[in-house]
């Protein structure tokens, strides 16, 4: 399978930015063997989606559990189809731990994103203290078996990112992520038989352009969920292009 490297822009952007962001990118060489998706915030998808057609996919943060309705404030998997994007960030640890969102709501938003054609990247990961307690495998087996409770596993992409990696500087060692990710692979043969092989596994938590080659040098890692270091098209690039040899 070609390399994922996904820009999560999260509340950050302008449409200077944007402006910015892909005046440079066009200035870089493309790449091959690789998937490279902005998902910025939902009302700069129309911007994106057009400053960037033909050289990034759209994705967006986040979805609606509802097709439809009165949900003021909600973006419909559907809308977000419409709109362009092809992937939907699902259960990211911020929606976790600041809107609360459980497994089962994010299992319900994955198979809602799922039949709107949409590709869900359902997020798990461990806290620090699970992990300093030795129960990572077992923390994040429980969350992506309850996240992925009746969700059809075409178009699924899995990113493991460790709550204590995020936005913090402080990265997987390679050997901690790969390890977890085989953890992942497992899981999602048991769940879904051969399927479960296919399925992308990224990484994410302080991905950035000094230690992306040596993650993705490793078996189990298909590419990456960028935060902080997907705000500058060089670095965001330099990912992406990491990930496109890791393919070669
Ligand atoms: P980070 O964020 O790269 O800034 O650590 C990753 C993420 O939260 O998706």
């Amino acid at each position: 399978m070609a390399g994922l490297v996904i820009a999560n822009w999260k509340m950050h952007g302008s449409l200077a930015l944007i402006e910015e962001f892909s005046q440079q990118w066009r200035g870089l060489p493309q790449l091959s063997e690789v998937d490279a998706v902005l998902c910025p915030p939902t009302p700069y998808l129309v911007a994106v989606g057009e400053a960037f057609e033909g050289l990034l996919l759209l994705g967006a943060q986040n979805c609606a559990e509802q097709v439809e309705g009165a949900f003021t404030g909600e973006v419909a998997s559907q809308m977000l189809a419409e709109m362009g994007c092809k992937y939907v960030i699902i259960g990211h640890s911020e929606r976790r731990s600041l809107h609360r969102e459980s497994d089962a709501q994010v299992a319900i938003k994955a198979r809602t994103a799922n039949a709107a054609g949409l590709n869900p990247v359902v997020c798990v990961g461990e806290a620090l203290e699970q992990r300093e307690a030795g129960q990572q495998d077992a923390v994040v087996s429980e969350q992506l078996l309850g996240s992925l409770a009746q969700v059809p596993c075409d178009n699924l992409v899995v990113a493991y990112e460790p709550i204590w990696a995020i936005g913090t500087g402080r990265t997987a060692s390679p050997v901690q992520a790969d390890d977890m990710h085989g953890v992942i692979r497992q899981r999602l043969q048991e769940h879904f038989g051969a399927a479960g092989s296919e399925i992308p596994i990224i990484y994410g938590g302080s991905v950035k352009p000094e230690n992306a080659g040596v993650l993705f040098g490793c078996d189990n890692i298909d590419g990456a969920l960028v935060g902080g270091a997907s705000l500058e098209a060089k670095s965001f690039w330099q990912i992406a292009s990491a990930a496109s040899a890791g393919r070669a």
